[in-house]
């Protein structure tokens, strides 16, 4: 079982490795500094056993979008020209621990607290810029959507969620009457992605 904590000088930073050098970089030597500074809140995944070593992070920070620089639809836009919104600015899992579906579900952790934040404090969107193509597919499989086409060789373009149709998704399927269960499954791939695993992780 994982803890979902924020990250603190007791966490290993140096040891964190996971396959992408930039991240590996930013969390050994930025990540604490971010966060102190106030710019992003990260979070890391450990186990009771091992509370130091982390398998996993990701960082979120307010922001926002113009619609017409992003090339949002007016409607995902909601009529706006800027859209507050909330940045995953980072996600990772270490490399001995990919493929078995912690990515997804760290995932699901950000974007709960995402949607805890702006019931708090309001923002529409969740943004991700992915680091490269196949990372951006990643995020496709799990709901997010984009409004620019990839071009291979460049930056992949942006992926979005909107957090309205994300509070819905993240209730337990038992909470929600039978007309919400059926808009939650037409609605977006992510309720059918993300199996609700709160069996391996839990926030304190
Ligand atoms: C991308 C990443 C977070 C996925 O974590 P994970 O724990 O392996 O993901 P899951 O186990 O939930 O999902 C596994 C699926 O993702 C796919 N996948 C894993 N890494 C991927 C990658 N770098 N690019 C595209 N797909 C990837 C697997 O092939 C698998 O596909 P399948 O379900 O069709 O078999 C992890 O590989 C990682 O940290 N990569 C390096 C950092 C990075 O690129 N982060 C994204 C920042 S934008």
């Amino acid at each position: 079982m994982y803890v979902s904590t924020l990250l603190t000088s007791a966490h290993n930073r140096t040891g964190f490795t996971c396959g992408n050098q930039e991240l590996d970089d930013w969390f050994a030597h930025s990540a604490l500094r971010d966060q102190s500074s106030g710019v992003s809140r990260v979070m890391v995944w450990t186990t009771d056993d091992d509370p130091q070593t982390v398998a996993a992070f990701f960082a979120i920070a307010p922001t926002r979008l113009g619609r017409q620089d992003a090339g949002l639809s007016r409607s995902f836009a909601g009529g706006y020209s800027v859209i507050p919104a909330w940045l995953l600015g980072k996600l990772a899992v270490s490399i001995t621990c990919q493929g078995q579906g912690i990515g997804t579900q760290v995932l699901l952790n950000a974007v709960e607290n995402i949607v805890t934040l702006s019931a708090k404090g309001g923002g529409r969107l969740i943004v991700v810029d992915p680091v490269d193509i196949p990372v951006a597919h990643w995020y496709d499989a799990r709901g997010f959507i984009s409004f620019t086409d990839d071009i291979p060789g460049s930056r992949p373009a942006s992926r979005y969620m909107r957090v309205d149709r994300t509070l819905r998704t993240l209730e337990p399927i038992s909470r929600l009457s039978p007309e919400e269960e059926r808009a939650c499954a037409e609605d977006l791939a992510y309720s059918r992605t993300f199996p609700f695993g709160r069996d391996l992780w839990s926030s304190p």
